[in-house]
């Protein structure tokens, strides 16, 4: 069943007290339009359009090729919002989804039960139980028999008693809805064209009003203030989190984990607390999150245990590596199977082979290690001459003593050694120690300096 789908992203968001137009502000790190573009995308075959009208620029740009973007110009209304999109309707479509730039958090499943319920002669409307239900529309019945939405602010006292309400998300038959649209006026305690008003002509016309009850209350929530984001942040990982350990992901608290990105989890995974996980991030089978890690678009393999405050973008962990804690693993570090990076050590652009260790306070930039390479505290190499980077090449087995510095361009050659405190600036071959520092001195008999008294 091709449909359409109206996305309403008018709408100024002013309670956001924010420059940016409140759709494209971000729960999990995905625009809140882009979560209604993304739910209806799993409805399959479609035609989007989106309503847009503050931040319109802004707005049509986030949306890119994958809608048509209307403008509505002054924003006279949700209704009145409709009317600017129904000339952009696909008229074969015969059902249209109207669907809230600000409600992310709708399941496709619950849109489709929507579409089903609408069958393309019906207004299908999703509702709620809300305990607490102002300022929304409260649904009207006479009996079962849905008559009308009013609208909080034209509500009388009793019907503001009425917990049923309206959640901004409807299915229409897209011949009537057009027809529709065009018969709303404005004159009510708003002076608004209310797409709700619809209902009313509906029943007039006896075209049956179905309610479809909202699985839960988090999939209607709308965003309209940084605290109802912040709250649906929560609810939002809270939903990823439980779907982790559905899958047996061991989360040391779901209230604090962070998912912004795809995680992909084998089994036996262990995240302790308060990591963020960005972009998309695969961890294998057995491995550990310790606390407060961040890791963006990073593959760690099976086994390999990732302590805590460690940092890890644009990176790839062996299997069984261990990592940190407060290491740093920046774009292009590939790390081989039982690699060991220890504290305040960081790693970018660079490849170290099976087995290789950097334990302590090292910098290894643009480097090739080999295999079971020791690279001692405090040793760096120096990969940019101040205009250009270079490469360092560390054959396997070479043993590079504590604070030492390796300027690139420069290659060490298999089980060499180089002496602590060496600053290394010509190839070294395979086997040789290499020695770079000012020889020790012994001068005996010497004194220390001694404080003059004072006067
Ligand atoms: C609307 C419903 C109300 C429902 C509630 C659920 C109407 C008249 N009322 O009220 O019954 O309970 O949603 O959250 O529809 N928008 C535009 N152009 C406009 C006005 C609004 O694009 O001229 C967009 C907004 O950006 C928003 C959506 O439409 O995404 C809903 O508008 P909003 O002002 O939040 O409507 P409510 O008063 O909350
Ligand atoms: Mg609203």
């Amino acid at each position: 069943m091709a449909v359409n789908v109206i996305i309403m992203a008018a709408g100024k968001g002013t309670r956001m007290k924010s420059a940016l137009p409140k759709v494209l502000h971000r729960v999990g790190g995905r625009s809140l339009l882009q979560h209604v573009l993304d739910a209806a995308a799993g409805l399959g075959d479609k035609h989007t359009v989106v309503i847009v009208g503050h931040g319109a620029e802004a707005v049509a740009a986030a949306v890119g090729p994958a809608a048509t973007c209307v403008l509505q110009q002054p924003q006279l209304g949700t209704g009145h919002a409709v009317l600017q999109a129904v000339p952009a309707l696909v008229d074969a479509h015969a059902t249209t989804l109207i669907l809230n730039g600000d409600v992310p958090l709708t399941r496709t499943a619950t849109m489709a039960a929507l579409l089903q319920a609408c069958a393309g002669e019906r207004l299908a409307l999703l509702t709620v139980d809300l305990a607490d239900a102002t300022g929304y529309g409260r649904i009207l019945r006479n009996g079962d028999a849905v008559q009308g939405i009013v609208e909080h602010k034209d509500a009388t006292p009793e019907q503001r008693h009425i917990h049923e309400v309206y959640t901004g998300l409807m299915a229409a038959p897209t011949a009537a809805l057009k027809r529709w649209v065009q018969a709303l006026k404005n004159d009510n305690a708003q002076r608004e064209y209310y797409l709700t008003d619809i209902v009313a002509l509906a029943v007039a016309e006896g075209v049956p009003v179905v309610a479809c009850a909202a699985p839960d209350e988090t999939e209607v929530l709308g965003v309209n203030s940084p605290l109802q984001l912040a709250d649906l942040e929560r609810r939002f990982q809270r939903r990823q989190a439980e779907a982790l350990m559905d899958a047996g992901v061991r989360l040391a608290d779901p209230a604090r984990f962070d998912q912004r990105g795809t995680l992909q989890c084998g089994s036996d995974v262990e995240i302790d607390i308060g990591c963020i996980f960005e972009g998309a991030v695969q961890i294998g089978e057995g491995a550990h999150i310790g606390a407060h890690c961040v890791l963006r678009d990073a593959v760690i393999a099976a086994g390999a245990v990732v302590h805590p405050f460690t940092h890890i973008d644009g990176a790839q962990v062996g299997a069984g590596a261990l990592i940190g804690p407060f290491a740093r693993l920046r774009p292009g570090a590939v790390l081989g199977a039982e690699v060991h990076i220890g504290n305040f050590v960081e790693v970018k652009n660079s490849t170290l082979a099976d087995g290789a260790k950097a334990n302590h306070l090292a910098y290894l930039g643009d480097t090739t290690v080999g295999e079971r390479v020791n690279f001692g505290a405090g040793s760096i190499t120096a990969n940019y001459d101040g205009a250009n980077k270079h490469r360092t090449v560390i054959e396997a087995d070479v043993h590079v003593g504590s604070n030492c510095v390796l300027i690139a361009p420069l290659t060490i050659g298999a089980g060499a050694t180089i002496g602590g405190g060496s600053t290394i600036t010509k190839d070294v071959a395979p086997g040789q120690l290499a020695v770079g520092r000012g020889k020790q001195a012994a001068i005996s008999g010497w004194s220390r300096p001694k404080k003059a008294p004072k006067a």
